[in-house]
């Protein structure tokens, strides 16, 4: 399907985003999402996919955090607030070591210097990193990130195999490929 097909798609579904079917294709793929899960959507605004995990999985537990407003989603926790303030959230600081998936969809402004848009990539990412291996149950956690093909993007793999014991690429058929977006899947066991 044309990558602006998805748009339309997710248009006639009534979904928040598009980006709800390239999450959705990972998670087909990797089986990553059980019943019952502690899930954390990082970047979540507008709500796609935190609205596809409780669609998928209406008893698992979400909590939502974005610096933007998102409306409302029954069953979903969320809370404004920057990643680097995610541990003064209560709610949410309370649960460490306790999520089953994070799953970020975080992507910072770009300035269109490509350097500075590389390396603030990385750093969100690497951010983001340390939030899901602190959050994440130690014994059965998974991650989902999404990142850019660029010239930071192995070292990125070569940090998330340090914390993880399983790391995978995706590319889901709903991410246009010009875009240069990647998803990475990390699996503790
Ligand atoms: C591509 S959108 C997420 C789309 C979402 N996954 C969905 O399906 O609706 C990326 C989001 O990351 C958020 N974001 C970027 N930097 C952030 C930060 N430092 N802290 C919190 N949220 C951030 C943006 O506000 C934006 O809403």
């Amino acid at each position: 399907m044309h990558a602006d097909s998805w748009a339309l798609k997710a248009k006639k579904l009534g979904l928040r985003s598009r980006a709800v079917f390239k999450l959705e294709e990972i998670l087909k793929r990797t089986k990553a999402l059980k019943k019952n899960s502690l899930v954390l959507d990082i970047g979540s605004a507008p709500g796609g996919w935190s609205e596809l995990v409780k669609a998928l999985t209406p008893s698992s537990n979400i909590y939502a955090i974005d610096r933007l407003p998102m409306e409302p989603i029954d069953g979903v926790q969320f809370f404004q607030e920057d990643i680097l303030n995610i541990d003064e959230i209560k709610d949410i600081f309370l649960l460490k070591s306790k999520f089953n998936l994070v799953i970020s969809d975080l992507a910072p402004n770009l300035t269109g210097i490509r350097s500075i848009d590389e390396e603030n990539i990385f750093e969100l990412n690497i951010i983001t990193l340390g939030v899901a291996v602190n959050y994440l149950c130690k014994s059965n956690g998974t991650f989902i990130i999404k990142t850019f093909q660029n010239s930071m993007l192995k070292k990125l793999r070569t940090e998330m195999e340090i914390n993880f014991n399983l790391v995978q690429t995706y590319k889901p058929a709903a991410s246009k490929s010009k875009s240069g977006e990647i998803y990475l899947y990390g699996e503790m066991r």
